[in-house]
């Protein structure tokens, strides 16, 4: 049986819904059956989807908000109080390609704040129901930046290693409450992610797309896995990565990704 039909008629809400690899969780999740908070910033973006999804009858709502604020979360949970959100998708995020000394101090502060400051805090505002209803699915984007540190991203890698160390520690915490939490890992995905962090120059042309990492995202979540790699090279670069000594993988890394003057 399709492990995805678990999620027919519940309601999931999917943070960063407005590009890339929100958008593709977004629709993934409704092909499965699901009901779809949408929040972000760019509220035309998700009226956009919004009209696409509520076409195939999907029940949408859109909660705008900027992730950066720290009284947005409990904005969201307090627009959401009369559903019952049964699927949190932690996808909001950024990063930042760029020595450190010289790079954009609020777009590293917000790397903090976006990828983990309000994943925590929209994690412990959902849970609390969650677990009280025994049921419960809640997905955490790590990334493949997790499994060792970046030299010239270095505050996005440390971000996703915070997420995937998070997300991997509550899913044993609540696993016998009935909630499944998944740690979802891509390499470089199609998304606006690189026009954003600057690191297109490093990601090389081959990338997966949302679509694909979305589709198996949400397949993992629904089978309860733990940590989702979605693709195999990336799988046998996690490997080599936790393997190799973190002096070694910084040294060949900062020489590989040294920005040209
Ligand atoms: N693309 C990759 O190669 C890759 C690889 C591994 C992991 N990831 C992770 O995947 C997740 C999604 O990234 P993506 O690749 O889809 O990037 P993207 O296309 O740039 O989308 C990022 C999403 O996050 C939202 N967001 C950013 N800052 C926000 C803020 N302050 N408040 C609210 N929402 C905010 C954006 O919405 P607004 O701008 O409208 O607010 C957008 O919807 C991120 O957590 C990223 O770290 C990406």
């Amino acid at each position: 049986m399709n492990p995805n039909t678990n999620f027919k008629g519940k309601w999931a809400l999917v943070t960063g819904a407005s590009a890339g690899i929100g958008v593709a969780l977004a629709r993934e999740l409704a092909k499965a059956g699901a009901n779809l908070v949408l929040t972000a910033r760019r509220t035309d973006r998700m009226e956009t989807l919004a009209a696409e999804l509520r076409a195939s009858g999907t029940d949408v709502r859109i909660v705008a908000a900027d992730l950066n604020d720290p009284a947005a979360p409990a904005a969201i949970h307090k627009t959401t109080a009369d559903l019952a959100i049964e699927i949190l998708i932690n996808n909001a995020g950024l990063g930042q390609f760029s020595p450190f000394h010289e790079c954009g101090l609020e777009q590293e502060l917000s790397q903090v704040r976006v990828n983990c400051e309000a994943m925590v805090h929209l994690t412990r505002l959902y849970l609390p129901a969650m677990v009280e209803r025994k049921r419960g699915w809640v997905m955490i984007l790590s990334s493949l930046a997790s499994y060792q540190p970046l030299p010239y991203l270095a505050t996005y890698a440390a971000t996703k290693a915070f997420d995937r160390f998070f997300s991997e520690a509550l899913a044993a915490e609540v696993s016998q409450m009935g909630i499944h939490v998944t740690a979802l890992c891509p390499g470089p995905t199609d998304s606006e992610f690189f026009i954003v962090s600057r690191a297109g120059a490093i990601s090389g042309s081959k990338r997966q797309s949302a679509e694909q990492v979305a589709a198996r995202g949400v397949r993992a979540l629904a089978r309860g896995k733990r940590t989702i790699i979605p693709y195999a090279v990336g799988r046998f670069i996690g490997f080599l990565s936790w393997l190799t000594p973190n002096r070694i993988v910084t040294f060949f890394v900062e020489r590989g990704t040294r920005p040209q003057k």
